[in-house]
């Protein structure tokens, strides 16, 4: 008899292994709840803000706390909980490489806390000396640029005019730098314009110069499939090189499992040598007063307490989505931005960036980033929250430079925006509102939002948004968010 399994038992009694993207929604915990408007009234919540996060799924809460009976911590208890929870710890493990079809011969996933942290993880654990580079682009999140520049020199691949990574340019600072770069850093797929890159071929590139290549998944993971070991293809031997993926950074938040995990998988070899980031209980074999010989991996690089139960539920979320099949939901969300991209063309003022093609809807994700008019992208947002009841997310959504590229910014305006920011300014921050869909959002919230944007496009909002400079964010007065009305900490 199982007694809990992620692995063996079908995934949920409610999935029996196939699971309609159409059934999907009923499943979203909090789907139905009202959120306040302006007017005194209250509607369901449209969450267009699933590129920041997304909520989560009740087959993966039930399989959660079916969980929490049998939790225990992991590693060394003789008891029967603190053994079940090393198991499924463990089958956790193993379920995220066969979900990126990772080869655990040569490479390892280890929990993190989220993509930030792991991208930080192999930044602090890639053995680079001194000229080595790494090569990004400019439209990476800073979590993918930021962390390469306290350990290496940074050089960045240009994006061309349409948001794309420019690889005549990539192939030239290839050319340029060689065997000095050692690490590719792209990024799978934008959380500003939804493009997906085309990471094998990056990643014969990056191996023909003798380098190695790490995926940031944190968009692409949760809406395309990952191959990390790619079959030999025609493509491979023309480059001499594979195309496979050498690490893979993604978040189990933005992939229906908000319970605070994320994972690093990567070659073995990188954290096999050396001393790990973080040391404590769990990472040494034995300690005296004054050596510590690190123990094998995964336990080598997570140190302390892991989050057993967020490896669990992403675990979890991987079973809802492999129920559901990559087929189903890229066509899902396929269908649905090309519905929005067309819907929102035609409203007058409202102007698209990125990839403004609905017939290629398919290639790209969901990801849509507009403004309306000369109105500041947070008024807008403020707007469709206030007004619509929808959330979406305004700015430069931690991806400075590739916006700057989008908007045109140049070097003085550039510089006078920061000099704005460094005085507690952040109303001229330049950027864009963002919507962004999940598997189970529908074409009913696009016409929400579309009917939003046409109202506020022609003016049709109320008077009296404040703004905040210090936050560049615009709010009211004449409302009251009693929060606690909706949830409060006991
Ligand atoms: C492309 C990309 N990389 C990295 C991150 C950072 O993810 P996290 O906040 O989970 O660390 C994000 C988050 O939005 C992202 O979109």
């Amino acid at each position: 008899m199982t007694i809990f399994s992620v692995k063996d038992a079908p995934p949920a009694e409610k999935m029996n292994g196939s699971l309609s993207i159409h059934d999907v929604r009923k499943y979203v915990v909090g789907i139905d709840e009202l959120v306040p408007l302006l007017d005194g009234s209250r509607r369901p919540y449209v969450n267009l803000d699933n590129a920041a996060s997304t909520p989560t799924i009740s087959l993966i809460t039930e399989k959660v706390n079916d969980f929490l009976k049998w939790y225990g911590n992991v590693h060394r208890g003789t008891g029967f909980k603190s053994k079940l929870s090393s198991w499924v710890f463990e089958e956790a493990r193993d379920i995220i490489a066969d979900f990126v079809h990772a080869d655990l011969s040569d490479s390892v996933v280890l929990f993190c806390k989220n993509t930030t942290e792991a991208i930080n993880k192999l930044a602090h654990r890639f053995p680079f000396k001194r000229g080595d580079v790494v090569l990004t682009s400019v439209m990476e999140h800073h979590s993918n640029e930021l962390p390469w520049r306290k350990v290496a020199h940074v050089v960045h691949i240009d994006v061309t005019s349409d948001g794309r990574i420019d690889e005549e340019d990539f192939q030239k600072k290839l050319a340029q730098y060689g065997s000095k770069v050692k690490l590719v850093a792209v990024s799978g797929a934008s959380n500003v314009t939804g493009i997906i890159n085309p990471v094998h071929t990056y990643a014969r590139w990056a191996h023909h110069v003798g380098a190695q290549i790490l995926v940031d998944a944190a968009q692409l993971a949760p809406h395309r499939p990952i191959d990390m070991k790619p079959k030999d293809d025609a493509e491979q031997m023309k480059h001499g090189a594979k195309g496979d993926i050498d690490y893979l950074a993604f978040s189990a938040h933005k992939m229906y499992a908000p319970f605070g995990v994320g994972v690093l998988v990567g070659r073995r070899k990188i954290f096999e040598q050396g001393d790990p980031e973080y040391v404590g209980g769990g990472t040494v074999d034995i300690v005296n007063l004054e050596d510590a010989y690190w123990t094998d991996l995964p336990d080598k690089e997570e140190a302390g307490t892991p989050d057993i139960v967020g490896a669990v539920a992403l675990a979890q979320a991987i079973r809802v989505v492999q129920s559901i099949g990559w087929d189903a939901i890229i066509e899902h969300e396929a269908m649905l931005t090309k519905y929005a991209l067309e819907k929102l063309e035609k409203i007058s003022g409202v102007v698209l960036y990125g990839d403004k093609n609905p017939n290629t809807a398919a290639q790209r994700l969901g990801v849509l980033t507009f403004n309306v008019n000369d109105l500041p992208h947070a008024l807008v947002a403020s707007i469709l929250s206030y007004e619509w009841g929808i959330g979406t997310r305004n700015g430069c959504f931690c991806a400075h430079p590739y916006v700057k590229c989008l908007l045109h910014v140049d070097e003085k305006e550039a510089k006078e925006m920061e000099e704005h920011i460094l005085h507690r300014d952040r109303s001229t921050l330049p950027g864009f509102v963002r919507a962004s869909f999940g598997i189970y959002n529908t074409t009913e919230e696009v016409d929400v939002l579309a009917e939003a944007l046409t109202a506020i496009a022609n003016g049709k909002f109320r008077e009296g948004y404040l703004l905040n400079k210090e936050r560049g964010e615009y709010y009211r007065n004449d409302v009251e968010e009693k929060f606690e009305k909706y949830f409060q900490l006991d």
